[in-house]
């Protein structure tokens, strides 16, 4: 199990970042602002996004003790993989001089809060939780890369950022898949509430 801190992956990510005194943009003045702008939007609502499932699987990690005592040490090894997350946005952020998203503490407040009402029903509901939550992240992962390396304008350090944490995200989906079935009742209940949440918080956030 991962210790829960920083991967040396997003470590030196961070570094080299630290390094760099503004984002990688190619093109004119006026495109390269609109990208940027839409750039630190996307890492504003990810860090925000990051925040909120360090708050589900807080939340699932403290009854999942009663309710799921095997899942316990691969949420923890989640969460540490979601800090390290929040932190790579963290550091683009501060480099960029953006502030947090104005939804971060409500993706706190509705992480935590879906993370206790999920985990009161056990192994089935976290992880269709989790599946639920994670096939729509790693949708918008692919079509922020997309968008940011669209016509001649490219982001790189945005899609950089966003491109460490894929890999990661994709594990979580498919380590929580073996634990619910896909036409399961908890996947059939949960599934689509939770997408749809998912959904309204990442439109939210790039409109806030
Ligand atoms: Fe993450
Ligand atoms: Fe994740």
């Amino acid at each position: 199990m991962l210790k829960p801190q920083l991967t040396p992956l997003s470590q030196a990510y961070i570094k080299h970042q630290s390094t760099m005194q503004a984002p990688m943009i190619h093109n004119d003045q006026h495109q390269s602002q609109g990208k940027t702008a839409l750039g630190d939007r996307i890492m504003k609502v990810n860090h925000a996004g990051e925040h909120g499932a360090i708050c589900i699987y807080t939340a699932q990690i403290f009854l999942a003790r009663l309710t799921a005592p095997g899942l316990v040490e691969e949420l923890i090894e989640f969460r540490s993989h979601e800090r390290a997350h929040r932190a790579v946005f963290d550091a683009e952020l501060q480099r960029r001089g953006q502030a947090k998203c104005r939804s971060y503490h409500v993706c706190g407040i509705g992480g935590y809060t879906l993370g206790l009402l999920t985990s009161l029903f056990g192994t089935s509901a976290i992880s269709a939780t989790t599946v639920a939550i994670e096939s729509v992240v790693l949708r918008h992962l692919q079509q922020q890369i997309t968008a940011l390396s669209s016509g001649n304008v490219i982001d790189t350090s945005a899609i950089n950022a966003i491109k460490i944490i894929i890999e990661e995200e994709q594990l979580h989906h498919d380590h929580s898949a073996r634990h619910c079935k896909a036409d399961g009742f908890w996947s059939r209940l949960l599934g689509p509430i939770v997408a749809a949440s998912t959904e309204t918080v990442i439109w939210l956030g790039m409109r806030l």
